[in-house]
């Protein structure tokens, strides 16, 4: 059995001044997470590591974190595909740390909330479900596959400088519902979009996109919303889907 190097952010709060890095020897197996790494050194080195995880397979998004230079799912990721005989992780950037690489997803909550993640369709509720065609669903793929692990959120240089900003991955899910032809609120949902703490802040700068763990076009639904509100201003010829 091969061993590898854990070096992990370590900071509680409570009783450390400063973040330190620790160090602990990993024995390795073939098809080994950093998750299952994680795990290994909280139940037979140091119960007191804190991470989060819940499904262990890439649903829930609990487990996003910096692990050798990018962010990625602790959960899918093998220790193998690292390619390396250390493994360094952080916390994701651009939230509080709570403890060690468990950090306050508070501030990301709180932007999904202002985009109002739900559809808001025009007439009360009929006999049976809203019914799509396969061409409007269509408009919804990949962009439904959102498992809102923040990965693109953290990654989003933006977030260093404006914290107001509303991120990556709440301007998805504005497109998501914008362009769900279900939804009667596209006029509401634009307003909740527009300023300069909304999709003019995006600098284009592609981090989301490299980092999402589910290969969402993220930059081209902020690019969407974009050219919609451009078009509302501007030009109803832009106005396309
Ligand atoms: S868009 Fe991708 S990276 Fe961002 S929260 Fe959703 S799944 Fe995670
Ligand atoms: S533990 Fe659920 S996505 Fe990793």
């Amino acid at each position: 059995m091969s061993e590898v190097s854990f070096k992990i952010f370590r900071f509680d709060p409570e009783k450390d001044k400063k973040p330190y890095t620790a160090e602990f020897t990993v024995p390795t197996k073939s098809g080994m997470t950093v998750l299952d790494g994680l795990y290994y050194i909280q139940e037979h080195i140091d119960g007191s590591l804190a991470f989060r995880s819940s499904c262990r397979a890439g649903v829930c998004g609990s487990c996003a974190m910096h692990i050798n230079g990018t962010y990625r799912l602790a959960c899918e990721t093998q220790i193998s595909a690292l390619n390396t005989k250390t493994v360094k992780i952080r916390p994701m950037a651009h939230l509080p740390v709570t403890k060690d690489l468990f950090v306050d997803m508070d501030p990301f909550w709180e932007k999904y909330k202002h985009i109002k993640p739900y559809l808001i369709p025009g007439d009360e509720p009929g006999e049976i479900e809203r019914l799509q065609t396969p061409d409007e669903r269509a408009h919804l793929d990949t962009i439904i596959d959102c498992i809102l692990c923040g990965a693109c959120f953290a990654s989003c240089t933006v977030n260093n400088y404006d914290d107001e900003y509303l991120g990556p991955a709440a301007l998805l899910k504005a497109q998501r519902f914008f362009s769900d032809s279900r939804d009667a609120a596209r006029e509401e949902r634009m307003e909740l979009v527009d300023g300069e703490h909304g999709v003019w802040r995006c600098h284009t700068i592609f981090n989301c996109q490299e980092v999402c763990p589910k290969d969402i076009d993220v930059t081209g639904s902020i690019a969407v919303l974009k050219r919609h509100l451009t078009a509302d201003r501007f030009s109803p010829s832009l106005k396309k889907h």
